[in-house]
């Protein structure tokens, strides 16, 4: 996840390959309460990880039932047929609602001495519509806190199924869910009607509810969107194995990305379009219908079990005008697919988007107009004009603390102009899809030149490590410390029985070529080996040094730097960044500091890692390492042309990275 102030996206050029999307929250919490309360194993495939999905992981724990969590498998030991408990338990629902209702609803059928507290604004969230409806069953059920609040205590119950039981629908889909999935618990010897009160809002979240009770074995029968009648003989059967599906709204982004990108003709048949791996177009949930919309804009799509491939179809898109209600969510990713249309998109019906995380029509068209294209609004609608080329502008996307405005607005990076798109706060995408950029990147390409590096050199311990990777923190941007490749280069030598010397560079070449080299954090791993602190130490640099002045051994490290120039951007640390490696990057500084002050930082630095050191030796090997490493015939130090010089012998690490930063930000201007 980026947790930046900013995320600058470099204009993209296309994109291809498979993307496997995070599990839709609402069924994830479903499939896990139903897998519960059936008898034997569920295998649950593909479950979202979240706050939500573990507070109701930890209740089902509490309650007895079976839970093994292997990455994104969850294997659920349901209670039926088991003892139900009879001790006292609290549980703690944190936010959860997805958790907290029908969880509440299932405690009470069955009846126990339980109670259920959250965070406290799950307190001020009403549950009391629930409540009464259980209450009118015959739960016995009290307010600890507030009327109609939680925390609750829930006690034995005197079920009375004999009359429909009515709850209301015009607040919250969730009670009637709620309710849905907990009557089967007592549905043994008569059915069980229950009756919507109101107009049910939210009638697609119903429909996965109904969807997953079949699947479980409980065939409700609804009547209109007024009555559902849970037949008599109900009994909850596990599917044995079940995969919870992708989440249809952040599908949206990646269907939009196929509509967009052109795909990558160096890849072949590999190269065509996006493959979203975890949803299908038999979806049960309400956004898939996105697909259609996207469709008629101009999306070639294919859909099989659980995965949906797009391509590049009509191009330019096609403007169309479209009744949004049945996708409000997902209708946000049309208003950006209308920037590259070949006439004016109306979304319409869209008056939800007002009353959302933010006014959603105000921001999708500011944050459009920032772009450059012409907006057209009401109350309940909007029009986005098409953006020609030469028109687009760079823009900062102000992001309203809505994921769904800063996953929309990445789409822009596809603009015929080639401008990046700053996205402002961009973890907010976390509410449904922390790591969405990170997805995005993984298939989207551009060329070298639109993936900005900024380089970082300087003498031996003036610092430019640390800085560079704090930059590259605040940036979000991938780090390069080459001085670590020669180290471990000259590692990997010398444990192949190698010596240092030019009678052995071809040999040493050989194996920097391919050198199995991983950087995890800090952590420096050969072929999977930490071997962090062996070529951190003293000795680690002077072999490194070794290595560093042969020039096969250069050459053949040449092609692994360059792969570390991947979205979004890269700091790049070290001797020849600036001049031979990148030497086009946009911002190449040249980082200095006296070799008394570089002195007291090494011996700082080698005595917390346990290392001895003496502070007059190490300056005067310092000195001797600068006189050495400016005069070699072989990468000499030496600042590229058009480095700026940083002088930080009386500057903290912070006002380098702000002075960097400073740099950066007058060469990266956003409107
Ligand atoms: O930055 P460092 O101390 O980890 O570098 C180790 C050695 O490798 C040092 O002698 C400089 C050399 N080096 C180089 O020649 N070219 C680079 N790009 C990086 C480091």
């Amino acid at each position: 996840m980026f947790s930046t102030a900013f995320l600058d996206l470099p204009a993209l050029q296309g994109a291809s390959g498979t993307v496997t999307l995070p599990g839709s929250k609402s069924i994830s919490n479903r499939v896990l309460l139903l897998s519960a309360l059936c008898q034997g194993t569920t295998v649950v495939h593909d479950l979202l990880d979240s706050d939500d999905t573990r507070v109701m992981l930890a209740a089902l724990r509490q309650l007895g039932c079976g839970v093994e969590v292997k990455g994104t498998t969850v294997t659920i030991t349901g209670l039926g047929g088991r003892a139900w408990p009879t001790e006292a338990i609290e549980f703690f629902m944190g936010n959860a609602g997805t958790a907290m209702r029908p969880l509440t609803a299932a405690l009470a059928v069955k009846g126990g001495d339980f109670t259920l507290k959250g965070v406290p604004r799950m307190h001020e969230r009403p549950i009391g519509d629930l409540v009464d409806a259980l209450r009118e069953l015959g739960c016995a059920i009290d307010y600890l806190g507030n009327e109609g609040f939680p925390p609750l205590r829930v006690r034995q119950p005197t079920l009375q199924l004999d009359k429909p039981i009515p709850v209301r629908g015009d607040v919250s889909s969730q009670f009637l869910t709620a309710l849905l999935m907990a009557l089967p618990l007592a549905a043994q010897d008569r059915a069980i009607t229950i009756e919507v009160v109101g107009e049910l809002i939210s009638k697609p979240y119903i429909e996965i509810t109904l969807n997953l009770l079949a699947r479980y074995g409980i065939a409700v029968e609804r009547q209109g969107w007024e009555r559902f009648v849970i037949p008599a003989g109900s009994r909850y059967q596990s599917p044995g194995s079940i995969h919870v599906e992708a989440d249809a709204s952040s599908a949206s982004y990646f269907i939009a990305l196929g509509a967009i990108a052109a795909g990558d003709p160096s890849k072949g048949s590999q190269g065509k379009g996006i493959r979203i791996q975890g949803v299908g177009a038999d979806s049960i949930q309400g956004d898939i219908r996105f697909m259609d919309a996207a469709a008629q804009m101009g999306a070639m799509i294919t859909s099989g079990p659980n995965w949906l491939e797009i391509q590049r179809g009509a191009w330019p898109l096609k403007g169309i005008t479209l009744d949004c209600n049945h996708i409000p969510d997902a209708a946000m990713t049309l208003a950006v697919m209308a920037l590259y249309a070949d006439g004016p998109t109306t979304l319409r019906n869209i008056a939800s988007w007002r009353v959302k995380e933010t006014d959603r029509i105000v921001a999708m068209a500011a944050e459009s107009r920032k772009l450059g294209a012409t907006v057209e609004e009401g109350p309940d609608w909007i029009t986005i004009h098409p953006l020609p080329a030469g028109k687009w502008q760079r823009a900062s996307i102000h992001t309203y603390d809505d994921h769904r405005v800063a996953m929309c607005f990445s789409l822009a990076t596809f603009n015929p102009d080639q401008v990046p798109v700053r996205i402002e706060d961009p973890k907010c995408v976390a509410k449904t899809f922390p790591d969405y950029f990170e997805a995005l990147f993984s298939v989207a390409h551009t060329a070298a030149t639109n993936i900005p590096v900024i380089c970082i050199d300087g003498p031996t311990a003036s610092g430019k490590g640390t800085l560079a990777s704090r930059v590259a923190a605040q940036l979000g941007y991938h780090y390069l410390d080459s001085g670590a490749l020669y180290r471990v280069t000259a590692y990997a030598a010398l444990q192949a029985g190698l010596t240092l010397e030019a009678a052995d560079e071809a040999a040493i070449a050989n194996l920097a070529r391919s050198l199995p080299v991983r950087f995890e954090g800090e952590q420096v791993l050969l072929d999977g080996v930490d071997v962090t602190d062996a070529i951190r130490s003293e000795q680690g640099g002077m072999n490194a040094s070794k290595v560093s002045v042969l020039p096969a051994v250069r050459d053949a490290l040449v092609d692994l730097q360059h792969s570390f120039q991947r979205l979004p951007g890269l700091l790049a640390d070290g001797r020849d960044m600036g001049t031979v490696i990148f030497p086009n990057a946009p911002l190449k500084v040249f980082l200095t500091a006296s070799a008394a002050q570089r002195a007291e930082r090494r011996h700082k630095q080698l005595i917390s890692k346990g290392f001895s050191a003496n502070i007059d030796a190490l300056c005067a090997d310092l000195e001797a390492r600068d006189a050495r490493d400016m005069s070699r015939s072989v990468a000499p130090l030496r600042p590229a042309q058009d480095a700026l010089q940083l002088d930080n012998s009386q500057l903290s690490i912070e006002a380098s990275v702000e002075q960097v930063m400073v740099w950066w930000q007058s060469r990266q201007v956003f409107g």
